[in-house]
């Protein structure tokens, strides 16, 4: 076995574990994503918290014995992995890896955001990559060298790196950011500026990147309404009249075709009966879009086309920044505010889009209140 074959051999063992974990918290995923129809009621899956901690609660209406199992699941989601068995954390990190625990990226459960300077590294984003063609399940081929995913950090021989080589592994490489501005000119003469990450990859650290390797670079989301069984945020400001023209608009531009306000429940759920027949509003059809050129990534993922995006859920999105301080929008965290957000729409969105920016700004601004509130 190559050295290179054994650290593949070694972090296998390392992700079944982790997906081991992962199952669990997943099959919890399921049932959780429940928020009753109206703002700000409070149906036992959403709270009226609009602090850092909006993202975290507990759903009201579990039980003690669910209770329990998202607390359970919410300590593991906050463990440190370590190099070497220890009591405090799971072992199984390394040699090489992103962050040592779920709550490095999802801080707060909030999203993630990129680099301040162009020297800083990639810290809570990741970049996918793949070659052309497809695995045996259909998915993205991995690159024979790094696998589907970057890690930028490495042990550098703080512990059993060391069973490997007598040299510390080093990280698989070095990831930053450039950013590509640019501006738009709205039909009323606004300007807006436009930014783009260009992921620049350094100090390869295990030869050359396989052939027609393709990239995607993924913000981290938020993590509400799924898997820790976190209760939704409630929707704020339902009343206040701005809020409400934003609602009109964003009706008014079909924002709802994709971001739909309402979904139902399936009318039996044996593994969890109090989320039967529920509606819910996380203004998303969960389903995948051509978003156009400008969104894309060029690269393909099972059947999502390079162009494809899913639906990004509204909900809570207003209190990003207060969970944690990170707001960028998108899936590569390209946009700084709602409006930046809605004008990289493209493909099924445009005409969505160009019903925004006819908008006067005063719709704008209330639109993008409006989702704020969500
Ligand atoms: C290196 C940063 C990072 C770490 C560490 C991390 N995540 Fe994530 N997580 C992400 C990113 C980025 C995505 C989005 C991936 C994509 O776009 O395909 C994501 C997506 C998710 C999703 C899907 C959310 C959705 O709305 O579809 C869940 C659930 C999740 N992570 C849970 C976890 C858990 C549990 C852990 C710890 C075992 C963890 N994450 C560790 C960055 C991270
Ligand atoms: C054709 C479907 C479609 C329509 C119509 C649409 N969107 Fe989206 N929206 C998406 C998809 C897909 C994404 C995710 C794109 C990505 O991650 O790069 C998204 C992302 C967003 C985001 C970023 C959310 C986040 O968490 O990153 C906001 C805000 C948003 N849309 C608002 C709107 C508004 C407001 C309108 C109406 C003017 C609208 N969208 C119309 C499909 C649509």
């Amino acid at each position: 076995m190559s050295l290179r074959a054994s650290f593949w051999a070694f972090r296998e063992a390392a992700a079944g574990r982790m997906r081991g974990f992962l199952t669990i918290l997943l099959c919890l995923a399921g049932i959780a994503s429940a928020q009753e129809a109206g703002t700000g009621s409070d149906n036992g899956f959403t709270v009226a918290r609009a602090d850092q901690d909006a993202y975290s609660q507990p759903a009201p209406a579990l039980s003690y014995r669910e209770s329990e199992t998202f607390l359970q699941g919410r300590s593991h989601f906050k463990r440190r992995w370590v190099a070497s068995v220890a009591f405090n954390g799971e072992w199984g990190l390394g040699p090489t890896f992103i962050q040592t625990r779920c709550s490095e990226c999802h801080i707060n459960n909030g999203r993630g955001g990129p680099p301040q300077a162009p020297n800083e590294q990639l810290a809570t984003m990741l970049v996918r990559l793949s070659l052309p063609g497809a695995n045996e399940h259909g998915g993205p081929l991995p690159d024979p060298n790094y696998g589907d995913q970057f890690q930028n950090r490495a042990l550098q021989g703080e512990s059993v790196d060391f069973q490997y080589s007598w040299e510390p592994v080093p990280a698989e490489a070095a990831l930053y950011l450039d950013w590509e501005e640019r501006s738009v000119t709205l039909p009323d003469g606004e300007e807006i500026s436009l930014r783009r990450p260009v992921l620049r990859i350094e100090k390869l650290a295990f030869g050359p990147m396989g052939e027609g390797a393709m990239t995607s670079l993924r913000n981290t989301p938020p993590l509400i309404g799924l898997g820790l069984l976190e209760a939704v945020p409630a929707q704020r400001e339902a009343a206040n009249p701005v809020v409400r023209r934003g609602g009109e608009m964003f009706r008014q531009a079909a924002c709802g075709g994709c971001h739909v306000p309402e979904l139902k429940t399936a009318e039996t759920y044996p593994a969890f009966p109090k989320l039967a027949n529920r509606s819910f509003r996380a203004y998303t059809d969960l389903l995948v879009h051509d978003m156009g050129d400008e969104l894309a990534d060029g690269r393909p993922d099972f059947k999502a086309g390079p162009r494809d995006w899913r639906t990004a859920p509204l909900w809570g999105v207003g209190l990003s920044g207060t969970v944690n301080g990170q707001s960028a929008l998108l899936h590569d965290g390209r946009a700084r505010d709602v409006t930046e957000a809605i004008l990289w729409h493209g493909g099924e969105a445009t005409a969505s889009r160009d019903a925004f920016s006819k908008l006067p700004k005063a719709d704008r601004e209330a639109l993008a209140r409006f989702v704020e509130a969500i």
